[in-house]
């Protein structure tokens, strides 16, 4: 059952349970990390071989079965899917699986999974869809603390149709969201309202089922951007009743696809953005670039890592895909709620750097992230960063696509921030070693 803030928190009752398909309850137990890191290959690789990756908000190391799947695919049916011949029908029945497969993961129906070439191009194309039913009139509501993808679009497409912009400004000290600032933006004409599930930048979770709940008060739809949230546990999207929900599966262990989870009737509400005769066809309605077989067919194998993860760790083989994510999710938070205050510690006691965001895990209501972005006062952000690589922490700076949150809490995007983001297969080694760099190269 999700947390407060839409997390992967173990399920607690058997209604829960059994709506879930779930056969036999077994808790989250420590994360066996020498199995989990057996899982990618990239930890073997000589580039990688004594160094620590601190840029999966970036793009993360992909599983060894989502690697398999695409080199499967490519060798076995690389043609085009849906004829009637063996390799075809095999390769269009992978793709369809990787749909149903994530479908049930996020607890959605598979008409309501949509891939496509990113979160950016996914969102591009919701805008413009959006920009077909809003007009002069309608409210929009955006925050300054998405990325560019989940709100550059949507401004453009409020100007263009004359629509009432509404801003849900971030606190210029914390970073954060107030939910109360949200209550008194939203009217009744409020058509829309974008949302980060967490920003790549400050880390901390918004409780998306509340911002939902009041959305969907005045007759508002929800975008929620989950980008920086996935990662850290695939999440019950039902629960958190966003009617888009977006992620990259590239930053989730997987293939280079944006996922878009459209729900609650927007799909047939919104126009179609494909070829005239696709507009029947769920997942065509918002994808006019066309699927990109091999990788929506391996879409799905990164489930297959959870699954292994979930039966690793004593759950039945039988629970379904949901609650195997529910469970592993849970344990992956737990590892990485037992690393980050050390990281933010390191960080937090420094005066000659400005973190970003949350200083502990739950200072504030809600959870944090691991990703951790700050700013040095006395060294720049680029050397800070070429310093870091150079003590093998693998880590950048910049702006990250988030101008408006670092215009926000008053820190020059030009100069940027460094970021250090790590997940479930970071090691207390890994963080050892960014702390002890830190103090080298800030000294
Ligand atoms: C929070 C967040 N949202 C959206 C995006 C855009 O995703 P994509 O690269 O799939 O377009 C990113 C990319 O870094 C991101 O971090």
């Amino acid at each position: 059952m999700p947390n407060a803030c839409g997390g992967a928190a173990a399920p607690r009752d058997e209604a829960h349970l059994r709506r879930h398909g779930r056969a036999s309850y077994v808790g989250p137990v420590p994360l066996d990390l020498e199995f989990v890191r057996a899982q990618f290959p990239a930890f073997d690789r000589p580039g990688n071989v004594g160094q620590s990756f601190f840029e999966n908000a970036g793009g993360s190391f992909a599983c060894r079965q989502t690697i398999d799947a695409l080199h499967r695919f490519y060798t076995d049916t690389k043609v085009q899917p849906y004829a009637d011949y063996a390799t075809s029908k095999s390769a269009g029945e992978q793709m369809d699986r990787s749909r149903e497969r994530w479908a049930e993961a996020l607890g959605v129906a598979s008409t309501e999974v949509v891939f496509g070439p990113s979160t950016s191009m996914n969102t591009y194309v919701l805008a413009a869809a959006f920009g077909g039913v809003l007009g002069a009139g309608d409210e929009v509501i955006v925050t300054n603390q998405d990325h560019e993808a989940n709100t550059g679009a949507v401004r453009r497409m409020a100007e263009q149709n004359t629509c009432t912009m509404r801003e849900w400004r971030t606190d210029p000290e914390t970073g954060l969201l107030d939910i109360g600032r949200l209550e008194s933006l939203l009217s009744p004409r409020t058509r829309l309202v974008t949302v980060p599930h967490a920003s790549n930048i400050v880390g901390q979770e918004n409780d998306i089922a509340r911002i939902t709940a009041l959305a969907h008060g005045v007759g508002a739809r929800v975008i929620v951007d989950g980008v920086s949230y996935a990662p850290h546990g695939f999440p019950d999207v039902a629960a958190l009743d966003a009617d888009v929900y977006l992620f990259s599966l590239y930053k989730t262990y997987s293939v280079h696809q944006g996922l878009m989870v459209v729900r609650n009737g927007l799909l047939d509400e919104l126009p179609n953005q494909s070829h005239f005769f696709n507009a029947s066809v769920p997942d065509k309605r918002l994808n006019p670039a066309g699927p990109d077989h091999a990788q929506v067919a391996s879409a799905g194998a990164v489930l297959d890592y959870v699954v292994a993860t979930h039966t690793h760790h004593g759950g039945a083989a039988s629970d379904s895909l949901r609650v195997a994510c529910e469970r592993v999710g849970a344990m992956w938070r737990e590892h990485e709620d037992a690393l980050t205050p050390t990281l933010l510690d390191a960080l937090r006691t420094r005066s000659d750097v400005r973190l970003i965001g949350p200083g502990s895990l739950g200072a504030v209501d809600g959870h944090r992230c691991p990703t951790i972005a700050f700013s040095p006062l006395t060294i720049e952000p680029a050397t800070v960063q070429r310093r870091l690589v150079e003590h093998g922490v693998q880590t950048s700076y910049g702006d990250f696509y988030a101008v408006r949150v670092l215009n926000g809490v008053g820190v020059d995007a030009q100069r940027g921030v460094v970021r250090l983001s790590f997940v479930h297969y970071t090691t207390r080694a890994d963080i050892d070693r960014a702390v002890d760099a830190l103090d080298r190269v800030l000294a």
